[in-house]
Protein backbone atom coordinates (compact mmCIF):
# COMPACT_ATOMS: atom_id res chain seq x y z
CA UNK A 1 0.00 0.00 0.00
CA UNK A 2 1.82 3.40 -0.81
CA UNK A 3 1.13 6.04 1.31
CA UNK A 4 -0.02 9.33 -0.37
CA UNK A 5 0.91 12.93 1.00
CA UNK A 6 -1.45 15.57 -0.76
CA UNK A 7 -0.21 18.92 -0.96
CA UNK A 8 -2.98 21.96 -1.51
CA UNK A 9 -2.81 25.79 -0.99
CA UNK A 10 -6.55 26.50 -0.98
CA UNK A 11 -10.41 25.18 -1.04
CA UNK A 12 -8.41 21.65 -2.53
CA UNK A 13 -11.28 19.85 -4.33
CA UNK A 14 -8.57 17.90 -6.03
CA UNK A 15 -7.40 16.73 -2.90
CA UNK A 16 -11.20 15.67 -1.86
CA UNK A 17 -11.48 13.59 -5.11
CA UNK A 18 -8.00 11.52 -3.96
CA UNK A 19 -8.98 11.18 -0.91
CA UNK A 20 -12.50 9.90 -1.90
CA UNK A 21 -11.23 7.54 -4.70
CA UNK A 22 -8.26 6.48 -2.61
CA UNK A 23 -11.33 5.35 0.14
CA UNK A 24 -12.50 2.72 -2.68
CA UNK A 25 -11.96 -0.70 -1.75
CA UNK A 26 -8.84 -2.63 -3.56
CA UNK A 27 -6.87 1.22 -3.93
CA UNK A 28 -3.44 0.86 -4.23
CA UNK A 29 -2.70 4.09 -1.87
CA UNK A 30 -4.02 5.64 1.39
CA UNK A 31 -3.62 9.02 2.15
CA UNK A 32 -1.16 9.79 5.12
CA UNK A 33 -1.05 13.65 5.14
CA UNK A 34 -2.27 16.32 3.45
CA UNK A 35 -0.39 19.72 4.29
CA UNK A 36 -0.47 23.15 2.85
CA UNK A 37 1.61 26.44 2.43
CA UNK A 38 -1.52 28.73 3.76
CA UNK A 39 -2.70 27.84 7.07
CA UNK A 40 -6.07 29.23 6.84
CA UNK A 41 -6.43 26.50 3.02
CA UNK A 42 -9.97 25.75 3.32
CA UNK A 43 -8.85 22.13 1.92
CA UNK A 44 -6.96 21.57 5.57
CA UNK A 45 -10.01 21.72 7.64
CA UNK A 46 -11.94 19.62 5.31
CA UNK A 47 -9.32 16.84 5.07
CA UNK A 48 -9.62 16.75 8.76
CA UNK A 49 -13.46 16.17 8.58
CA UNK A 50 -12.23 12.98 7.15
CA UNK A 51 -9.81 11.85 9.50
CA UNK A 52 -6.37 12.82 7.78
CA UNK A 53 -3.77 14.08 9.45
CA UNK A 54 -2.85 17.50 8.14
CA UNK A 55 -0.29 19.84 8.80
CA UNK A 56 0.71 23.93 7.99
CA UNK A 57 3.54 25.12 7.19
CA UNK A 58 3.08 28.82 6.15
CA UNK A 59 5.88 30.25 3.46
CA UNK A 60 5.75 33.33 4.63
CA UNK A 61 8.43 33.53 7.34
CA UNK A 62 10.84 31.99 5.24
CA UNK A 63 10.84 35.11 2.95
CA UNK A 64 13.03 34.37 0.37
CA UNK A 65 14.51 31.61 1.69
CA UNK A 66 12.39 28.75 -0.24
CA UNK A 67 15.26 25.88 0.68
CA UNK A 68 14.33 26.25 4.60
CA UNK A 69 10.75 26.50 3.67
CA UNK A 70 11.33 23.00 1.81
CA UNK A 71 13.92 21.40 4.39
CA UNK A 72 10.80 21.74 6.46
CA UNK A 73 7.93 20.30 4.57
CA UNK A 74 10.29 17.10 3.90
CA UNK A 75 10.52 16.88 7.30
CA UNK A 76 6.71 16.90 7.68
CA UNK A 77 6.78 14.62 4.90
CA UNK A 78 9.20 12.47 6.46
CA UNK A 79 7.11 12.20 9.90
CA UNK A 80 4.31 10.91 7.71
CA UNK A 81 6.48 8.49 5.57
CA UNK A 82 5.33 9.44 2.37
CA UNK A 83 5.97 6.94 -0.56
CA UNK A 84 4.17 9.67 -3.22
CA UNK A 85 3.49 13.05 -3.21
CA UNK A 86 0.52 14.79 -5.30
CA UNK A 87 0.31 18.66 -5.95
CA UNK A 88 -2.99 19.57 -5.52
CA UNK A 89 -3.32 23.10 -6.20
CA UNK A 90 -0.30 23.81 -4.58
CA UNK A 91 0.94 26.92 -5.31
CA UNK A 92 4.35 27.30 -4.48
CA UNK A 93 7.09 26.78 -7.11
CA UNK A 94 9.68 24.01 -5.96
CA UNK A 95 12.97 24.21 -6.05
CA UNK A 96 15.42 21.51 -7.55
CA UNK A 97 17.07 20.83 -3.97
CA UNK A 98 12.90 19.62 -2.93
CA UNK A 99 12.17 17.59 -6.44
CA UNK A 100 15.05 15.81 -7.47
CA UNK A 101 15.17 13.41 -4.24
CA UNK A 102 11.15 12.74 -5.08
CA UNK A 103 11.76 12.02 -8.85
CA UNK A 104 9.07 9.65 -10.18
CA UNK A 105 7.33 10.03 -6.66
CA UNK A 106 5.92 13.22 -7.40
CA UNK A 107 2.96 14.11 -9.35
CA UNK A 108 0.84 17.45 -10.43
CA UNK A 109 -2.08 18.39 -12.11
CA UNK A 110 -1.70 21.08 -14.11
CA UNK A 111 -5.21 23.45 -15.75
CA UNK A 112 -4.24 23.34 -19.24
CA UNK A 113 -3.11 20.78 -21.96
CA UNK A 114 0.75 20.51 -21.58
CA UNK A 115 2.90 21.68 -23.05
CA UNK A 116 0.84 24.47 -23.83
CA UNK A 117 -0.02 27.20 -20.62
CA UNK A 118 2.87 26.53 -18.04
CA UNK A 119 2.36 28.72 -15.48
CA UNK A 120 -0.83 30.91 -14.48
CA UNK A 121 -3.74 32.22 -16.35
CA UNK A 122 -3.96 29.10 -18.52
CA UNK A 123 -7.90 29.62 -18.79
CA UNK A 124 -7.27 33.35 -20.39
CA UNK A 125 -4.71 32.29 -22.24
CA UNK A 126 -6.56 29.79 -23.72
CA UNK A 127 -9.38 31.77 -24.70
CA UNK A 128 -6.64 34.21 -25.91
CA UNK A 129 -5.49 32.18 -28.37
CA UNK A 130 -8.76 30.95 -29.46
CA UNK A 131 -8.62 27.48 -28.73
CA UNK A 132 -11.47 25.38 -29.44
CA UNK A 133 -10.23 23.18 -26.63
CA UNK A 134 -8.63 23.07 -23.46
CA UNK A 135 -8.47 20.31 -20.80
CA UNK A 136 -5.97 19.31 -17.89
CA UNK A 137 -2.66 17.38 -17.54
CA UNK A 138 -1.37 15.47 -14.55
CA UNK A 139 2.33 14.66 -14.95
CA UNK A 140 5.52 13.93 -12.73
CA UNK A 141 7.13 16.55 -11.12
CA UNK A 142 10.94 17.60 -12.56
CA UNK A 143 12.47 20.39 -12.05
CA UNK A 144 10.87 22.93 -14.47
CA UNK A 145 8.01 24.47 -13.71
CA UNK A 146 5.01 22.46 -15.39
CA UNK A 147 7.11 20.15 -16.97
CA UNK A 148 7.83 16.35 -16.68
CA UNK A 149 6.32 13.08 -18.25
CA UNK A 150 3.04 13.73 -18.70
CA UNK A 151 0.32 10.51 -16.86
CA UNK A 152 -2.35 11.54 -18.19
CA UNK A 153 -4.67 14.16 -20.28
CA UNK A 154 -8.87 15.13 -19.80
CA UNK A 155 -9.82 17.51 -23.05
CA UNK A 156 -13.09 19.30 -22.80
CA UNK A 157 -14.51 21.62 -25.90
CA UNK A 158 -14.38 26.05 -25.45
CA UNK A 159 -17.80 27.11 -25.66
CA UNK A 160 -18.20 30.33 -27.82
CA UNK A 161 -19.38 32.51 -24.83
CA UNK A 162 -16.93 30.87 -22.39
CA UNK A 163 -14.94 33.48 -19.72
CA UNK A 164 -11.78 31.83 -17.72
CA UNK A 165 -14.14 31.34 -14.97
CA UNK A 166 -16.74 29.29 -17.17
CA UNK A 167 -13.41 27.55 -18.93
CA UNK A 168 -11.84 26.76 -15.27
CA UNK A 169 -15.37 25.49 -13.85
CA UNK A 170 -15.34 22.66 -16.99
CA UNK A 171 -11.88 21.87 -17.07
CA UNK A 172 -12.39 21.03 -13.24
CA UNK A 173 -14.71 18.82 -13.07
CA UNK A 174 -12.54 16.95 -15.58
CA UNK A 175 -9.53 17.04 -13.15
CA UNK A 176 -11.57 15.49 -10.40
CA UNK A 177 -12.15 12.53 -13.07
CA UNK A 178 -8.71 12.43 -14.20
CA UNK A 179 -6.08 13.29 -10.30
CA UNK A 180 -7.66 10.05 -9.44
CA UNK A 181 -7.29 7.74 -12.32
CA UNK A 182 -3.97 8.80 -12.69
CA UNK A 183 -3.25 8.29 -8.88
CA UNK A 184 -4.86 4.82 -9.00
CA UNK A 185 -2.72 3.81 -12.37
CA UNK A 186 0.55 5.50 -11.00
CA UNK A 187 0.29 3.91 -7.43
CA UNK A 188 -0.27 0.56 -8.85
CA UNK A 189 3.57 0.64 -10.85
CA UNK A 190 1.60 1.37 -14.59
CA UNK A 191 2.94 4.76 -15.72
CA UNK A 192 0.92 4.27 -18.79
CA UNK A 193 -0.88 7.79 -19.68
CA UNK A 194 -4.59 8.01 -18.83
CA UNK A 195 -6.56 9.77 -22.00
CA UNK A 196 -10.11 11.22 -21.14
CA UNK A 197 -12.84 11.50 -22.34
C1 LIG B 1 -6.91 23.39 -9.91
O1 LIG B 1 -7.59 23.87 -11.04
C2 LIG B 1 -5.50 22.98 -10.28
O2 LIG B 1 -5.40 22.40 -11.56
C3 LIG B 1 -4.80 24.30 -10.23
O3 LIG B 1 -5.34 24.96 -9.12
C4 LIG B 1 -6.68 24.52 -8.90
C5 LIG B 1 -6.81 24.06 -7.48
O4 LIG B 1 -8.13 23.78 -7.14
N1 LIG B 1 -3.40 24.13 -10.12
C6 LIG B 1 -2.51 24.99 -10.62
O5 LIG B 1 -2.83 26.00 -11.21
C7 LIG B 1 -1.07 24.60 -10.37
N2 LIG B 1 -0.20 25.47 -11.07
P1 LIG B 1 -8.50 22.90 -5.88
O6 LIG B 1 -7.78 23.53 -4.67
O7 LIG B 1 -9.97 23.03 -5.75
O8 LIG B 1 -8.05 21.51 -6.13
Amino acid sequence: MKRVAILISGGGSNMLSLLDSMAETGHPATPCLVASNDPNAGGLARAAARGVATAALDHKPFGKDRPAFEAELQKIIAAHAADIICLAGFMRVLTAGFVTPWSGRMLNIHPSLLPKYRGLHTHARALEAGDQEAGCTVHEVTPELDDGPILGQARVPVEADDTPETLAARVLVQEHVLYPAVLRRFASGDRTPVYLP
